[in-house]
C-alpha cells in the first residue's frame, strides 16, 4: 500500500482487537484511522467502548474519535467471550480511567455520515467484531455503499472448525443476520477467517521479541498476549493464541503477505446446529457469483515483523 488509506475500525476490544488497534496506530504513514466504532461482542459495549479509549491512551492518541455502537445483535441475544478475554475484556493488564473522550452520537450514524461525505469508493471499513453496526448502517442508509472502497473483516471459518460452535466462528455466530446483510451488500469484501488466523499464532519467542521493545506498547502487548495465549493453547492445542484481528491490519498495510480466492460465501441464519456457519463455495459448485475474497494463507514471519515494527513506533 503506498498512499494513506482512510478507514473505520469497528471493534469489540477484546485482547486481539487491542493489538490490532495498536498495530494500526503505529502504522500512521499507511493508515488514516478516521475513528474507532465499538460494538458488543467479546464483552458488553460499555466495556468495549471504555477499552477502545484506554487503548488510544496507551498509544498517546487521545485525538482518535471513539463512537459507541450497538449493544446487542440485530435479532439474537448477545453472546460474549469473557472466558477468553477476561471480565474487563483486556485480561493481563491494568485498566485505567481513560482520557480519550467518547464522541457524542451513535457509531452507526458516524459511519453513515462519514460515508455519505466521502469521495466515491474511498473508505475501507474494517469490522473485527460482530457485524451489527455495519449491517445497521447499510440497512438505514443503503446509499452509503457508494463511499465504501472495501470491507476487510475478521470473521468466518470453513477449512478450520468453528471456535464458538463446531460450525461457526465467534464474530459471525454472535450476529449471523448482520453477516447476511453485509455479505449481500454488493461491495468488495475481503474476509480473514480462522482458516488464516490460526496460521498466525503467537509463540513464546514472538512474545519475548515484543517484550524486548524499548517502549510501553511492547510490554503491554506482551502481557496481553501472554494472558490471551493461555486460553487458545489449552483449547486448540496450538503453540500459542491465534492473532485474529491484527491480520486485518497487516492485510491493509501489506496484502502481499496473504493469499486467498474469490468465492461465493453465504451464512447460515436458521439452523440451531450450524447457526453462523460461513458456507464457502470453494469449487464454484453453485454457480453463484463470488462476493468475497476469502483469505487462507499468510506469511506468518512477515506478519510478525510488520506487527513488531509498527508497535516499536509507539510510546
Ligand atoms: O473469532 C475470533 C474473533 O472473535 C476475534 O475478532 C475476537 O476478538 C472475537 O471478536
Ligand atoms: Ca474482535
Amino acid at each position: 500500500m503506498t498512499d494513506r488509506q482512510p478507514f473505520i475500525f469497528d471493534t469489540d476490544p477484546g485482547q486481539d482487537d487491542a493489538v490490532a488497534i495498536l498495530f494500526a496506530l503505529g502504522a500512521r504513514e499507511q493508515i488514516d484511522l478516521l475513528a474507532l466504532t465499538t460494538v458488543a461482542g467479546n464483552v458488553p459495549v460499555s466495556y468495549t467502548t471504555r477499552n477502545a479509549r484506554v487503548i488510544c491512551d496507551w498509544a498517546g492518541r487521545q485525538d482518535v474519535p471513539v463512537y459507541a455502537g450497538s449493544d446487542r445483535p440485530l435479532l439474537r441475544p448477545l453472546v460474549t467471550a469473557e472466558e477468553v478475554h477476561g471480565k474487563t475484556g483486556l485480561d493481563g493488564v491494568e485498566i485505567h480511567d481513560p482520557v480519550t473522550p467518547q464522541q457524542d452520537g451513535h457509531a452507526v450514524d458516524f459511519i453513515i455520515d462519514t460515508l455519505r461525505a466521502a469521495a466515491p469508493a474511498s473508505v475501507t471499513l474494517c469490522p473485527v467484531g460482530p457485524l451489527t453496526n455495519i449491517a445497521l448502517a447499510l440497512a438505514k442508509a443503503p446509499d452509503i455503499v457508494a463511499g465504501i472502497k472495501e470491507i476487510v473483516l475478521m470473521g468466518g471459518t470453513y477449512f478450520e472448525a468453528g471456535n464458538i460452535t463446531p460450525a461457526a466462528e465467534f464474530n459471525i455466530y454472535v450476529d449471523p443476520h448482520a453477516a447476511e446483510i453485509v455479505l449481500g451488500a454488493g461491495v468488495p469484501i475481503t474476509m480473514l477467517p480462522l482458516d488464516v488466523t490460526h496460521k498466525a499464532c503467537i509463540t513464546g519467542s514472538r512474545i519475548d521479541k515484543l517484550r524486548s521493545l524499548p517502549n510501553r506498547a511492547g510490554k503491554l502487548v506482551a502481557d496481553i498476549l501472554t494472558s490471551y495465549a493461555r486460553f487458545d493453547t489449552q483449547k486448540f492445542g496450538l503453540e500459542g493464541g491465534p492473532l485474529h484481528d491484527p491480520c486485518v491490519v497487516a492485510y491493509l498495510i501489506k496484502p502481499e503477505l496473504f493469499k486467498g480466492r474469490q468465492v461465493n460465501v453465504q451464512v447460515e441464519t436458521a439452523s440451531a446446529l450450524t447457526l453462523g456457519a460461513t458456507v464457502v463455495d470453494w469449487w464454484g459448485t453453485t454457480g453463484l457469483p463470488a462476493n468475497v475474497n476469502w483469505i487462507t494463507e499468510i506469511d506468518a514471519e512477515g506478519f510478525y515483523a510488520q506487527l513488531t515494527d509498527s508497535l516499536a513506533t509507539l510510546p
